[in-house]
Protein backbone atom coordinates (compact mmCIF):
# COMPACT_ATOMS: atom_id res chain seq x y z
CA UNK A 1 0.00 0.00 0.00
CA UNK A 2 1.24 3.61 -1.35
CA UNK A 3 0.26 6.30 1.01
CA UNK A 4 0.68 10.02 -0.42
CA UNK A 5 -0.18 12.75 2.11
CA UNK A 6 -0.21 16.54 1.66
CA UNK A 7 0.58 19.32 4.25
CA UNK A 8 4.05 17.44 5.07
CA UNK A 9 5.30 19.91 7.65
CA UNK A 10 1.74 20.44 9.69
CA UNK A 11 1.08 18.78 13.54
CA UNK A 12 -0.39 15.94 11.93
CA UNK A 13 1.72 15.54 8.35
CA UNK A 14 5.12 15.43 10.25
CA UNK A 15 3.44 12.87 12.91
CA UNK A 16 2.20 10.94 10.06
CA UNK A 17 5.73 10.61 8.22
CA UNK A 18 7.35 9.33 11.94
CA UNK A 19 4.13 6.79 12.42
CA UNK A 20 4.52 5.39 9.36
CA UNK A 21 8.29 5.12 9.13
CA UNK A 22 8.19 3.19 12.35
CA UNK A 23 5.60 1.19 11.15
CA UNK A 24 7.21 0.35 7.70
CA UNK A 25 4.23 1.46 5.89
CA UNK A 26 5.47 3.24 2.27
CA UNK A 27 4.01 6.75 2.66
CA UNK A 28 5.41 9.78 0.30
CA UNK A 29 4.77 12.91 2.13
CA UNK A 30 4.44 16.66 0.53
CA UNK A 31 5.16 20.07 1.33
CA UNK A 32 3.57 22.78 0.24
CA UNK A 33 5.76 23.87 -2.27
CA UNK A 34 5.38 20.39 -3.77
CA UNK A 35 2.17 20.31 -3.41
CA UNK A 36 -0.41 23.56 -3.03
CA UNK A 37 -3.62 21.74 -2.72
CA UNK A 38 -5.25 24.77 -3.79
CA UNK A 39 -3.72 24.14 -7.49
CA UNK A 40 -5.63 21.98 -9.03
CA UNK A 41 -2.53 21.04 -11.62
CA UNK A 42 -0.58 20.01 -8.64
CA UNK A 43 -2.76 17.75 -7.19
CA UNK A 44 -3.29 15.91 -10.52
CA UNK A 45 0.43 15.96 -11.26
CA UNK A 46 1.19 14.40 -7.59
CA UNK A 47 -1.59 11.99 -7.80
CA UNK A 48 -0.52 10.72 -11.32
CA UNK A 49 3.42 10.78 -10.52
CA UNK A 50 3.02 8.75 -7.19
CA UNK A 51 0.07 6.80 -7.78
CA UNK A 52 -1.31 6.30 -4.56
CA UNK A 53 -3.77 3.73 -2.99
CA UNK A 54 -4.64 6.24 -0.74
CA UNK A 55 -4.92 10.21 -0.15
CA UNK A 56 -4.06 11.67 2.96
CA UNK A 57 -4.86 15.65 3.09
CA UNK A 58 -3.29 16.93 6.11
CA UNK A 59 -2.87 20.44 5.08
CA UNK A 60 -5.46 22.93 6.09
CA UNK A 61 -5.50 26.76 7.25
CA UNK A 62 -5.72 26.31 10.77
CA UNK A 63 -5.27 29.85 12.05
CA UNK A 64 -8.63 30.37 13.58
CA UNK A 65 -8.62 34.16 14.80
CA UNK A 66 -6.80 35.34 11.43
CA UNK A 67 -8.98 33.47 9.33
CA UNK A 68 -12.02 36.04 10.30
CA UNK A 69 -10.03 38.51 8.50
CA UNK A 70 -8.44 36.16 6.01
CA UNK A 71 -11.40 34.73 4.31
CA UNK A 72 -10.82 34.06 0.94
CA UNK A 73 -7.33 32.53 1.94
CA UNK A 74 -9.71 30.58 4.75
CA UNK A 75 -11.32 29.21 2.14
CA UNK A 76 -9.29 28.62 -0.57
CA UNK A 77 -6.90 25.90 1.54
CA UNK A 78 -9.83 24.54 3.09
CA UNK A 79 -12.17 24.36 0.63
CA UNK A 80 -11.39 24.22 -3.00
CA UNK A 81 -8.73 22.68 -1.55
CA UNK A 82 -10.23 19.22 -0.21
CA UNK A 83 -12.70 20.04 -3.15
CA UNK A 84 -9.24 19.70 -5.88
CA UNK A 85 -8.06 16.42 -3.97
CA UNK A 86 -11.31 14.80 -3.97
CA UNK A 87 -11.70 15.18 -7.66
CA UNK A 88 -8.90 13.69 -8.51
CA UNK A 89 -8.83 10.92 -5.69
CA UNK A 90 -12.32 10.30 -7.45
CA UNK A 91 -11.23 10.12 -11.33
CA UNK A 92 -8.06 7.40 -10.33
CA UNK A 93 -10.99 5.07 -7.71
CA UNK A 94 -8.18 6.16 -4.98
CA UNK A 95 -9.93 6.41 -1.36
CA UNK A 96 -9.19 10.06 -0.10
CA UNK A 97 -9.08 10.74 3.93
CA UNK A 98 -9.35 13.95 5.50
CA UNK A 99 -9.41 15.92 8.93
CA UNK A 100 -11.97 17.83 9.83
CA UNK A 101 -12.60 19.83 12.96
CA UNK A 102 -15.04 20.35 15.86
CA UNK A 103 -15.46 24.03 15.20
CA UNK A 104 -17.86 22.67 12.60
CA UNK A 105 -20.01 22.61 15.55
CA UNK A 106 -21.63 25.87 17.51
CA UNK A 107 -20.85 23.83 21.05
CA UNK A 108 -24.67 24.51 22.42
CA UNK A 109 -25.27 20.85 22.88
CA UNK A 110 -25.01 19.72 26.42
CA UNK A 111 -23.19 16.21 25.60
CA UNK A 112 -20.93 14.61 23.19
CA UNK A 113 -20.97 15.71 19.58
CA UNK A 114 -22.13 12.63 17.41
CA UNK A 115 -21.09 12.23 13.57
CA UNK A 116 -25.19 12.97 13.05
CA UNK A 117 -25.32 16.06 14.75
CA UNK A 118 -26.43 19.28 13.20
CA UNK A 119 -23.02 21.27 11.89
CA UNK A 120 -23.67 25.19 12.64
CA UNK A 121 -19.74 26.88 12.77
CA UNK A 122 -19.19 30.19 15.08
CA UNK A 123 -16.46 31.30 12.53
CA UNK A 124 -15.02 31.72 9.14
CA UNK A 125 -12.45 28.62 9.68
CA UNK A 126 -15.01 26.51 10.75
CA UNK A 127 -17.26 27.30 8.18
CA UNK A 128 -14.90 26.75 5.76
CA UNK A 129 -13.72 23.72 6.90
CA UNK A 130 -17.52 22.38 7.36
CA UNK A 131 -17.95 23.51 3.07
CA UNK A 132 -14.31 21.40 2.59
CA UNK A 133 -16.55 18.38 3.82
CA UNK A 134 -19.54 19.39 1.88
CA UNK A 135 -17.22 19.42 -1.35
CA UNK A 136 -16.04 15.65 -0.67
CA UNK A 137 -19.19 14.40 0.40
CA UNK A 138 -20.27 15.56 -2.96
CA UNK A 139 -17.31 14.65 -5.11
CA UNK A 140 -15.86 11.59 -3.73
CA UNK A 141 -17.95 8.95 -2.13
CA UNK A 142 -14.89 6.83 -1.18
CA UNK A 143 -13.61 8.99 1.49
CA UNK A 144 -13.42 8.79 5.52
CA UNK A 145 -13.68 12.58 7.47
CA UNK A 146 -12.01 12.37 10.37
CA UNK A 147 -13.29 15.09 12.84
CA UNK A 148 -10.69 15.94 15.43
CA UNK A 149 -9.83 18.69 18.40
CA UNK A 150 -7.52 20.61 20.34
CA UNK A 151 -3.97 19.48 18.72
CA UNK A 152 -0.78 18.88 20.09
CA UNK A 153 2.35 17.32 19.45
CA UNK A 154 3.83 20.14 16.79
CA UNK A 155 5.78 23.31 16.99
CA UNK A 156 2.77 25.78 17.41
CA UNK A 157 0.11 24.73 19.89
CA UNK A 158 -1.81 25.26 23.46
CA UNK A 159 0.73 22.89 24.84
CA UNK A 160 3.99 25.11 23.71
CA UNK A 161 1.81 28.68 23.93
CA UNK A 162 1.22 27.35 27.80
CA UNK A 163 5.15 26.27 28.43
CA UNK A 164 6.57 29.48 26.75
CA UNK A 165 4.33 31.15 28.54
CA UNK A 166 5.55 29.47 31.85
CA UNK A 167 9.07 30.50 30.86
CA UNK A 168 8.59 34.32 31.27
CA UNK A 169 5.49 34.74 33.94
CA UNK A 170 4.59 33.67 37.25
CA UNK A 171 0.75 33.47 36.85
CA UNK A 172 -1.76 32.44 33.59
CA UNK A 173 -4.99 33.14 33.13
CA UNK A 174 -6.93 30.72 31.22
CA UNK A 175 -10.33 30.02 30.15
CA UNK A 176 -12.39 26.98 32.06
CA UNK A 177 -16.05 27.50 30.28
CA UNK A 178 -14.35 25.65 27.12
CA UNK A 179 -14.19 22.36 26.64
CA UNK A 180 -12.79 19.65 24.52
CA UNK A 181 -10.69 16.56 24.00
CA UNK A 182 -7.19 17.47 23.59
CA UNK A 183 -5.47 15.30 21.04
CA UNK A 184 -2.29 14.17 19.90
CA UNK A 185 -1.47 14.72 16.45
CA UNK A 186 0.95 11.37 16.66
CA UNK A 187 -2.78 9.85 17.72
CA UNK A 188 -4.79 11.22 14.82
CA UNK A 189 -1.86 9.74 12.70
CA UNK A 190 -2.19 6.71 14.25
CA UNK A 191 -5.99 6.43 13.69
CA UNK A 192 -5.29 7.36 9.71
CA UNK A 193 -2.70 4.68 9.43
CA UNK A 194 -5.54 1.98 10.65
CA UNK A 195 -7.89 3.60 8.50
CA UNK A 196 -5.68 4.05 5.81
CA UNK A 197 -5.23 0.15 6.03
CA UNK A 198 -9.02 -0.97 5.59
CA UNK A 199 -10.48 1.21 3.40
CA UNK A 200 -7.86 -0.23 0.80
CA UNK A 201 -10.02 -3.60 1.04
CA UNK A 202 -12.26 -3.92 -2.13
CA UNK A 203 -14.62 -4.47 0.21
CA UNK A 204 -14.84 -1.85 2.66
CA UNK A 205 -17.46 0.18 2.58
CA UNK A 206 -17.98 1.97 5.84
CA UNK A 207 -17.18 5.58 4.24
CA UNK A 208 -18.06 8.63 5.84
CA UNK A 209 -17.65 11.33 8.69
CA UNK A 210 -15.84 9.87 12.20
CA UNK A 211 -15.11 11.96 15.45
CA UNK A 212 -12.05 11.00 17.00
CA UNK A 213 -10.43 12.76 19.95
CA UNK A 214 -8.44 12.54 22.86
CA UNK A 215 -10.07 11.51 26.82
CA UNK A 216 -11.23 12.40 29.38
CA UNK A 217 -12.20 15.63 28.02
CA UNK A 218 -11.35 18.88 29.69
CA UNK A 219 -11.62 22.33 29.89
CA UNK A 220 -8.67 24.80 28.36
CA UNK A 221 -7.69 25.79 32.36
CA UNK A 222 -7.93 21.98 33.65
CA UNK A 223 -5.49 21.28 30.59
CA UNK A 224 -3.19 23.82 31.52
CA UNK A 225 -3.13 23.02 34.90
CA UNK A 226 -2.33 19.33 33.67
CA UNK A 227 0.48 20.54 31.27
CA UNK A 228 2.20 22.73 33.83
CA UNK A 229 1.67 20.69 36.94
CA UNK A 230 5.79 20.00 37.06
CA UNK A 231 6.04 23.59 37.07
CA UNK A 232 5.17 25.27 40.62
CA UNK A 233 6.72 28.97 39.84
CA UNK A 234 3.17 28.94 37.74
CA UNK A 235 0.01 29.86 39.16
CA UNK A 236 -2.74 28.91 36.58
CA UNK A 237 -6.22 31.22 37.28
CA UNK A 238 -9.67 29.86 35.74
CA UNK A 239 -11.45 32.83 34.02
CA UNK A 240 -14.44 32.45 31.62
CA UNK A 241 -14.14 32.98 28.07
CA UNK A 242 -15.95 36.78 28.71
CA UNK A 243 -12.59 37.25 30.07
CA UNK A 244 -10.14 36.73 27.15
CA UNK A 245 -12.37 38.04 24.27
CA UNK A 246 -10.77 36.54 20.56
CA UNK A 247 -11.37 37.67 17.16
CA UNK A 248 -13.15 34.39 16.17
CA UNK A 249 -15.77 32.54 18.76
CA UNK A 250 -14.92 29.33 20.02
CA UNK A 251 -17.86 26.04 20.90
CA UNK A 252 -18.11 25.99 24.37
CA UNK A 253 -18.37 22.04 24.09
CA UNK A 254 -16.12 20.85 21.82
CA UNK A 255 -16.33 17.37 22.91
CA UNK A 256 -16.66 14.54 20.09
CA UNK A 257 -18.31 11.25 20.80
CA UNK A 258 -16.21 8.93 19.10
CA UNK A 259 -18.22 5.10 19.75
CA UNK A 260 -18.40 4.97 15.96
CA UNK A 261 -14.79 5.39 15.07
CA UNK A 262 -14.65 2.29 18.24
CA UNK A 263 -16.93 0.07 16.31
CA UNK A 264 -16.09 0.98 12.61
CA UNK A 265 -12.21 0.32 13.09
CA UNK A 266 -12.01 -0.95 16.71
CA UNK A 267 -9.88 2.45 17.10
CA UNK A 268 -10.06 3.33 20.40
CA UNK A 269 -10.21 7.21 22.28
CA UNK A 270 -6.85 7.93 22.99
CA UNK A 271 -5.60 9.12 26.38
CA UNK A 272 -4.20 12.22 26.08
CA UNK A 273 -2.68 12.58 29.25
CA UNK A 274 -0.38 9.48 28.28
CA UNK A 275 0.58 11.27 25.11
CA UNK A 276 1.22 14.46 26.93
CA UNK A 277 3.85 13.03 28.88
CA UNK A 278 5.74 11.48 26.23
N1 LIG B 1 -4.64 22.34 15.26
C1 LIG B 1 -5.77 22.02 15.87
O1 LIG B 1 -5.95 22.26 17.06
C2 LIG B 1 -6.85 21.30 15.10
C3 LIG B 1 -8.06 21.02 15.74
C4 LIG B 1 -9.05 20.33 15.04
C5 LIG B 1 -8.82 19.93 13.74
N2 LIG B 1 -7.64 20.25 13.13
C6 LIG B 1 -7.45 19.83 11.76
O2 LIG B 1 -6.39 18.88 11.74
C7 LIG B 1 -5.67 18.98 10.50
C8 LIG B 1 -4.19 19.08 10.74
O3 LIG B 1 -3.96 20.22 11.56
P1 LIG B 1 -2.50 20.61 12.04
O4 LIG B 1 -2.65 21.13 13.43
O5 LIG B 1 -1.55 19.51 11.73
O6 LIG B 1 -2.23 21.85 11.07
P2 LIG B 1 -0.91 22.71 10.91
O7 LIG B 1 0.12 22.28 11.88
O8 LIG B 1 -1.34 24.14 10.88
O9 LIG B 1 -0.42 22.28 9.47
C9 LIG B 1 -1.11 22.57 8.32
C10 LIG B 1 -0.14 22.42 7.18
O10 LIG B 1 -0.84 22.67 5.96
C11 LIG B 1 0.04 23.36 5.11
N3 LIG B 1 -0.68 24.08 4.07
C12 LIG B 1 -1.37 25.25 4.18
N4 LIG B 1 -1.85 25.59 2.98
C13 LIG B 1 -1.47 24.64 2.10
C14 LIG B 1 -1.66 24.44 0.71
N5 LIG B 1 -2.35 25.31 -0.02
N6 LIG B 1 -1.13 23.34 0.13
C15 LIG B 1 -0.42 22.46 0.87
N7 LIG B 1 -0.18 22.60 2.18
C16 LIG B 1 -0.71 23.67 2.79
C17 LIG B 1 0.77 24.31 6.04
O11 LIG B 1 1.93 24.77 5.40
P3 LIG B 1 2.64 26.11 5.89
O12 LIG B 1 3.35 25.72 7.14
O13 LIG B 1 3.53 26.42 4.76
O14 LIG B 1 1.57 27.12 6.12
C18 LIG B 1 1.04 23.40 7.22
O15 LIG B 1 2.25 22.72 7.07
C19 LIG B 1 -6.30 20.17 9.75
O16 LIG B 1 -7.23 19.71 8.84
C20 LIG B 1 -7.00 20.94 10.85
O17 LIG B 1 -8.09 21.69 10.35
C21 LIG B 1 -6.65 20.89 13.79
Amino acid sequence: MKILVAGRDGQVGQALVRTANKRGLELVALSRQELDITNASDVELAIAQHNPDVVINAAAYTAVDKAEEDREQAHSINTLGPELLAKACDAVSVPFLHISTDFVFDGEKESAYLETDTCNPLGVYGASKLAGENAINQLCPRHIILRTSWVFGGEQNFVNTMRRLAKDRDHLNVVNDQRGGPTAATQIAEALLIIAEKVVNPAFDNWGIYHFSGAPAVSWYEFACEILKDVPSVTVTAIPTSQYPTPAKRPANSVLDCKKIETAFSIKQPSWKVALTQ
